[in-house]
Formats: structure tokens, C-alpha cells, sequence
């Protein structure tokens, strides 16, 4: 058999030589101390240009990898290390990098139990345990997903089905037909935008999603949900699904899932909470309090590339009912037979809106067993922690005003200039851009009326109290030219 292509009995010095060649220049970058290399982007693009992206002959393996390691992996976030916390985007556990390697080598895919054994039942076991532990019972099912935006844009379609169902039309064979202006989804205004994308996609628009304000404590107003979905019984709509958000994107902050559940039940919709960012809280004994009540949900976004700390992608949709899955389900001759299921091999192709698919699954089994229920509780209450006491310390000054109490790990602020007519949105952006180019600090920004606001997203359970002190006098020490 030839060698040297893929990995085989040939191929084996060449893949240690390879991984240990990566492993000493990982070595070499995340033993640094700071995260972002401060560049600019005429910097980036320049060290991108100067590679040979596809030359005439091959370079191989060495050369090839030390022109990434000199022009690619330097300006590349080290999100694990002080100052990158600026987005939902994580450092990974040291586990879920190995998890990965076994994930590419062995590049399962989970559409049929024939292209993946042993990772199919991975999967089928995994999302029974997650079931448990939201709080569902034995009739639930979920489906692993590339992200947040899958998961919520399959909620979207589970719950447009069932509505055009109770209305006496088969969307799935009949398309939309004149339905399709009738459905519609309540989100908060705060509510991730893969709502809208996810209703232009499934033909409702734009228009068939009605966003809710938020309270002072950036919830869904429920009164005004109520208000909202008689209003449009009386003008003819049919309110198919409401989203509960558990951890807004900026925020953190968690509807009220009790409250919505109730507005769900009394008017027969689909309820959905989009706990992409908060549903690693169900893992802190100290908080798991704040997201116990997504038992009441009919659907749960669970993103384990946020809080849960693993290697993007890595989320999946969990249904309370698992006939919600049966708009989905498809044979085909050449992948999942009939005949198959009958015979007991499960095919998940039936339950996802991809047909190849990674085997992410890998990832959380692996993080699950290394650290138990103990170090997981452990990784997200220091998390929570972390964020009350940064949040704390910059309330504390005079010259910033934080804008939330955080719920989940987001630590929303401005900082107020000194000089009197200053204009604060210009001298916040000001810092920033500051703080990443000059302090090699990534954080967030954001806007809220109008004004700009800074946000930090906490997701390093390695930073300490003293790494907080160092950032905050880092911000202060941010004087205008
Ligand atoms: C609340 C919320 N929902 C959904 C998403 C989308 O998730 P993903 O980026 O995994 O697609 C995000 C992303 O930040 C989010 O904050």
C-alpha cells in the first residue's frame, strides 16, 4: 500500500514527527504571558502575504510548519492567557485538545451508525445524561449541532412545524402556502439575531419576529409578552414560540423562564430557551438555582463551546419530546434504510439538519469523565465568582459606571473621562482600540441607547483575583492623546 497520505501502518513516524513538531510550537506559544500579540491589521495581512499558498512543488511538512509557526500562530489569540476576554469564545480545557486529535484522526462521521459505532452510542448515551440534567424525562432527545445558531434555527423549525400542523397543513410537503405571514416567535430585544436569520431562512421574515423589551434587569418584560401575544390573536396571528434567553449575549442576564413557560402553556406555543451562554450554570452547586427552570422548556439551545470551555463547534439542541425531531427524519436508500432502525442501528442522520457530521460528542465525554461533576461544578462557580468580583471592583471607581449585575460571567462598563464635555462614546472607543493595540488586551464593546459600553466575558476559570487588579489598573491607567 503507498504511504504518506493518510494515516496508516506507513505513515507512523511521519504523524509522531508531525504532532510533535505542533506540540513543541504550542509549547513555545502558550508559554508566553500575554494572549494577543498586539498587531494591527495591515501587520496580520502582511505576514499573510508573504506565504506561497499553493507553490508548484511542496514544501513539506517541516518547512511548511515553520512558515506557520513565523507568520500564522503569532498573531494568533492565545484565548487562555490575560487580556482575551473580550467575546464568547473560550479558552479550551486541556483534555478537549486531545478529545480533538482523536476526533480528526479517526474522522467519524455521526450520520450512520455505520460510519461511527462507537461514537454514535457516545452520542445517544451523552445527550440521555444531558437530558437528565435539564431536567427532562425518558421521552427527551437531542442532537449535537455546529453552534448556538443551529440549534436555535432547528427550534425555529421544529416550532413553525408544529404550529402549521395545528393549523392543518403539512409544511414539510406542502411548502408555506399563504401561511406563512400568520406564525409569530417572541424574543426579548436582546435576544441573539439568529431568530431573525433563522425566520428569514424558514420563510416567515423578519416580520414574523417580535422582539419584547427588557426590563431594568435586561429580562424579557413578560407583561409585555402577554400584551404583545393578545394583540396579535385579535388582529389573526397565530404566536407560535417564545425564546427565553439564559444569558444574553452582552449581559448575561436570564429571563424569567417560569413566567414565559406560563404565557407558553395558556396559548399552546412551543417553548424554547436559547441557553447557549448560560447552560453550563446547571454544572455550580452555588448557582445552579439561576437555570433550574429550564426543566420547563420544550427545547434547550446547549452550547458547550462557551461556558462548557470545548474546541469550537460543539452544541446541541435537547426536546423534551422526542417526536419534536419527526420533522427531520428522512430515508434515503444509500444511508439510513428503513430496515436499519428495525435492526436496532440508529442512524442520527434522522435527527440533524446535517448529513456528515462531527463527532463533537468525543469532546464532552471526555471532559465529562476527566473532571466529574466536582471539577465542572468547580470550573464554572470560579467563572461566576471571578465576574461579581471584577464587577465589584470596578463599581468601586469613580470614574466607571458598570451597567449590570452579572448574572452569569459579562461585565458590562464605561469608563467616564476626566475632562468635563468629553465625549464619553469616543474616549470608550478610544480605549479600547487603546487597550488592544498598546496593552495587547482584547475586551468587548457594545452599545446600549446609543452609547458605547465596554464588556468583559469571563470565561477563564485560571484567572485569579490578582489578574483583575492588574486589568483595572491597565483601564485606568488609559490617558487620551
Ligand atoms: C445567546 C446566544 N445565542 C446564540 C448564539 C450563537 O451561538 P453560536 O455562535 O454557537 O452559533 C450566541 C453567540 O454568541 C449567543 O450569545
Amino acid at each position: 500500500m503507498r504511504g504518506k497520505f493518510v494515516l496508516n501502518g506507513n505513515a507512523l513516524p511521519e504523524f509522531r514527527h508531525q504532532s510533535e513538531a505542533v506540540i513543541e510550537a504550542l509549547c513555545r506559544s502558550f508559554g508566553m504571558e500575554e494572549g494577543f500579540s498586539g498587531a494591527k491589521p495591515e501587520d496580520v495581512r502582511k505576514s499573510i502575504s508573504e506565504l506561497d499558498i499553493l507553490p508548484e512543488k511542496g514544501i513539506g511538512f517541516d518547512k511548511a510548519m515553520s512558515l506557520v509557526e513565523s507568520k500564522v500562530l503569532p498573531d494568533m489569540l492565545k484565548v487562555s492567557l490575560f487580556g482575551i476576554m473580550a467575546h464568547l469564545h473560550t479558552p479550551v480545557l486541556v483534555e478537549s485538545i486531545a478529545a480533538e486529535t482523536i476526533i480528526a484522526a479517526y474522522n467519524q462521521s455521526m450520520d450512520s451508525w455505520d460510519q461511527g459505532p462507537s461514537v454514535t452510542e457516545v452520542e445517544i448515551a451523552l445527550i440521555r445524561r444531558l437530558a437528565r440534567l435539564y431536567g427532562f424525562d425518558g421521552n427527551s432527545d437531542g442532537t449535537f449541532t455546529s453552534g448556538g445558531t443551529q440549534s436555535n434555527l432547528q427550534a425555529c423549525l421544529i416550532a413553525r412545524d408544529k404550529a402549521f400542523a395545528k393549523l392543518g397543513s403539512d409544511v414539510r410537503k406542502s411548502g408555506l402556502r399563504d401561511l406563512s405571514g400568520k406564525l409569530r416567535i417572541y424574543i426579548s430585544e436582546i435576544a441573539h439575531f439568529s431568530f431573525h436569520k433563522s425566520a428569514h431562512i424558514l420563510g416567515l421574515g423578519y416580520d414574523s419576529v417580535r422582539c419584547i423589551p427588557v426590563n431594568s434587569r435586561m429580562q424579557m418584560d413578560v407583561e409585555l409578552l402577554e400584551k404583545a401575544v393578545d394583540e396579535d390573536l385579535k388582529a389573526g396571528f397565530v404566536p407560535c414560540m417564545a425564546v427565553a434567553t439564559v444569558g444574553t449575549t452582552d449581559f448575561g442576564s436570564i429571563d424569567d423562564l417560569e413566567a414565559i413557560s406560563r404565557v407558553c402553556k395558556k396559548h399552546g406555543m412551543h417553548f424554547h430557551a436559547d441557553a447557549a451562554y448560560g447552560s453550563a450554570c446547571i454544572l455550580s452547586g452555588k448557582y445552579k438555582k439561576r437555570v433550574e427552570n429550564l426543566r420547563l422548556c420544550d427545547s434547550i439551545t446547549v452550547d458547550f463551546h462557551k461556558m462548557f470551555l470545548l474546541p469550537v463547534s460543539c452544541s446541541c439542541i435537547l426536546v423534551r419530546d422526542a417526536a419534536d425531531f419527526d420533522c427531520l427524519s428522512f430515508h434515503s436508500d444509500y444511508l439510513n434504510r428503513e430496515e436499519d432502525e428495525d435492526d436496532g442501528y440508529d442512524n442520527l442522520v434522522g435527527k440533524s439538519l446535517l448529513t456528515t457530521r462531527r463527532a463533537d460528542c468525543l469532546k464532552v465525554l471526555m471532559a465529562f469523565m476527566v473532571r466529574g461533576a466536582d471539577g465542572l461544578d468547580d470550573m464554572v462557580t470560579s467563572m461566576l465568582d471571578n465576574a461579581r468580583y471584577f464587577h465589584d471592583i470596578l463599581d468601586a471607581k469613580d470614574d466607571i459606571e458598570t451597567l449590570n449585575e452579572p448574572e452569569l460571567t459579562s461585565v458590562v462598563f464605561r469608563r467616564l473621562p476626566s475632562v468635563k464635555g468629553a465625549d464619553v462614546n469616543e474616549f470608550n472607543r478610544k480605549l479600547r482600540r487603546w487597550l488592544m493595540h498598546e496593552k495587547r488586551v482584547i475586551i468587548g464593546q457594545t452599545a446600549l441607547n446609543g452609547d458605547v459600553y465596554l464588556k468583559f466575558t469571563l470565561l477563564n476559570p485560571a484567572l485569579e483575583k490578582s489578574d483583575f487588579d492588574k486589568m483595572l489598573s491597565v483601564i485606568c491607567g488609559f490617558q487620551p492623546s
